[in-house]
Order: C-alpha cells, then structure tokens, then sequence
C-alpha cells in the first residue's frame, strides 16, 4: 500500500491518492468529513480554518459505499484560494529559505504554497480510510496532547486559555503528542532489515508531519536514564514494539512538535532582493499546530500500519484479511499462554 499527494495551499484543489487499500471496506462520507473536522476545528488554529470547510469529493476506487480495490482518489477544494503576492522575504522556522535556494526561485511564495500544512488535510483523508480498516479489525487508534508550551497535564479548562494568552501577547506554542494504538497483532514489522523495522517507518512518518521534531516509541528518551533493571521491569516502556515488531502490547508514540514558526507580530528576516533587513509577519498563522498535528499523526500511523498488515497478511479483500487476522490472533494467544 502507498499513498500521495498533490496540491498547493490556495490552488483548486488537494489531491490523495491511496493505492493497494483492500476491497470491500465500507468508508462514508460523514466518517472522512468528522476526521477532516477534527483537524481543521482542533484548539489553537486560524481564522483560516473558519473560512476553510474541507469539502471533498471521492472520484475513484468506490462504489456503493464500499472500497473497489482500486486506487481510492480524493479531491479536496480549497475555499481560500486568494495566492499571496510574490515574496522575497522568507520566514525564519520554514521551508522558504532553504526551498528558495533548492529550487532556484526568490519567489518564497512558491515554496510556501506546497510547504504549507494545508497538505496534511490530504493525508487525514486518505488517513480515514486505514483508520476504518483497522476499526474492521478490532484495532483503535487514538490520541491526545499531553504537553503544551512545556507544561503537562494539558486539560480542556484550561487550554482554551493559555491558547488565548498566548494569542493576545502576539506569541505561539508547541506542544507534545501521543498516539495509542491498542489491540494490534504481534509481527507487524521486522527485524532483519533497517527499513523493515516498524519503529523506523513510524518515525518516518511521524516525523514527516510539518513541525515535527521530535519522535519517541514508548519510554523513548527516558529509558536512556534508566538502568537494565528499572527499565526491564516496566515492558510497557518498549511501547508497544520489540526489535522493530509489535509485540501484542499497546503501541505507544510521541512526538514533540515546535511553537508554529509564523508570529503575528512578525520575526525578524530580510527581503533577498537587496538585502534589507524586514519582519516577516504573519497575520493568518495558527497559535499552536499541536492539537491538529495530533489528529494528522493518527493518520499517519493508521496509514503506515495498514501497510504493516497488509504486508504481513497480505489479501486483496477485507473478507479475506479479517480471517486471517483473527486465526493469527488466536495462535499468538496460544502461543503467549504457555510464557
Ligand atoms: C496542522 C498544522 C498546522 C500548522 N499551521 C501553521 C501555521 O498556521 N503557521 C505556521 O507558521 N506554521 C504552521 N505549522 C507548522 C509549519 O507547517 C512547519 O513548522 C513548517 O512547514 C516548517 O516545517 P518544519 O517545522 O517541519 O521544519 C502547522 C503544522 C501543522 C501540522
């Protein structure tokens, strides 16, 4: 299974193409729009995402309802499609510079539209397809923000709030995130090849989320300040995966994402056309992405988890997966109940 991309922040349309997802998969319409919501509506965004409504259309690899088999395309207009003006000023913490410089342009603009995290609407639609394949299978996939501008504990009282304060002082915030994953087969994944262990797959798409910097599985950085004994008695803090495979237990994942780049106040840059120093100001930027990020990195790993499955029990319809999943489980049980 592989997915792609294509489309810019204020152009026509978004595009997602998910190939090699099975057939026979019932996805809705409401399911993909509710997932689409939860990014767009998260704490902490843009009056951008009032504007935007994520309308979408499903244009092939359907029919009555159910998965063909056949690459699954989705199209997602943009409501705000108003192109910002050429800029030779890029914004310090994003793509522009160094894009400007790969690609040869002192356009930043044209770096920005495809650099923007508008992508990652994309990815949460075709993202809500694997999520309804691995709800088919028994297996749930959740997340929450557990650190916001370096405090813990982040609760809905108080969230609102600190977002609020942070808006009106012209500042953003970063955050932490974790996704759970409960209920998967052991194996998924494998241990003889670097590319083939699960935990670098994830990692890879984790952190190809835009503002991701950080990545754990389980105790993560922690366990570096543990002894064997301490770290041993807790198998929770492997996070669910050993020697680059699901070991039966929940799959744990977190990720440190950084304050949003864009201030409204403006950060300090300088036009490439004749070396002024200028602001760099951005008006429409969200005050934390951590909350939408969340929501993306379920996605993410829903998306890279399906492929797992799939590679490790192959099938072309959910009629023949399910069975195989469910006699894989019962072996792994038997096998487990004798430890
Ligand atoms: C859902 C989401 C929304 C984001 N919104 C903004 C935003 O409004 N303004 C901004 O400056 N950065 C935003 N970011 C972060 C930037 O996209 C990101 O920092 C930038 O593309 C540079 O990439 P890097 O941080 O991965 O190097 C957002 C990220 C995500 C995942």
């Amino acid at each position: 299974m592989r997915y792609l991309t294509a489309g810019e922040s204020h152009g026509k349309y978004l595009a997602g193409i998910l190939e090699g997802f099975p057939a026979g998969v019932k996805v809705t319409k409401d399911h993909i729009a509710a997932q689409l919501r939860r990014r767009r509506l998260a704490p902490g965004r843009s009056a951008r995402q009032a504007a935007e409504n994520d309308e979408f259309e499903i244009v092939s690899g359907m029919r009555g309802g159910l998965t063909t088999g056949a690459p699954v395309c989705v199209l997602l207009k943009n409501s705000v499609r108003t192109i910002p003006r050429s800029s030779s000023v890029p914004r310090p913490g994003h793509a522009d510079l160094a894009g400007m410089l790969k690609y040869g342009t002192m356009d930043a603009v044209l770096i920005r539209e495809r650099a923007s995290a508008r992508e990652t609407a994309a990815r949460v639609a075709l993202g809500s397809f694997a999520l309804r394949l691995h709800e088919l299978l028994g297996i749930s996939i959740t997340s929450k923000v557990t650190a916001l501008d370096g405090q813990d504990a982040v609760n809905s009282g108080t969230t609102e709030a600190r977002i609020l304060r942070a808006r009106r002082a012209g500042d953003t915030l970063g955050g932490i995130f974790e996704v759970t994953v409960g209920n998967l087969p052991a194996g998924l994944g494998d241990f003889n090849h670097w590319d083939l262990r699960l935990g670098s797959r994830l990692a890879a798409a984790m952190l190809g989320i835009n503002g991701v910097k950080g990545f754990e599985v389980g105790g993560g950085f922690g366990l570096a300040a543990m002894g064997g004994i301490e770290a041993l008695k807790h198998p929770e803090l492997s996070g669910g995966l050993d020697g680059g495979m699901t070991n039966g237990r929940a799959l744990t994942l977190r990720c440190a994402v950084k304050p949003v780049p864009g201030l409204p106040g403006g950060a300090p840059s300088a036009d490439l056309r004749g070396f002024r120093k200028k602001l760099s100001v951005s008006k429409t930027s969200d005050t934390t992405a951590v909350f939408a990020a969340a929501v993306v990195g379920e996605h993410a790993a829903a998306l890279e988890l399906a492929g797992a499955l799939l590679d490790k029990f192959g099938g072309d319809s959910i009629g023949e997966i399910l069975p195989r999943v469910e006699q894989w489980r019962k072996t792994t049980k038997r096998t487990l109940s004798g430890l």
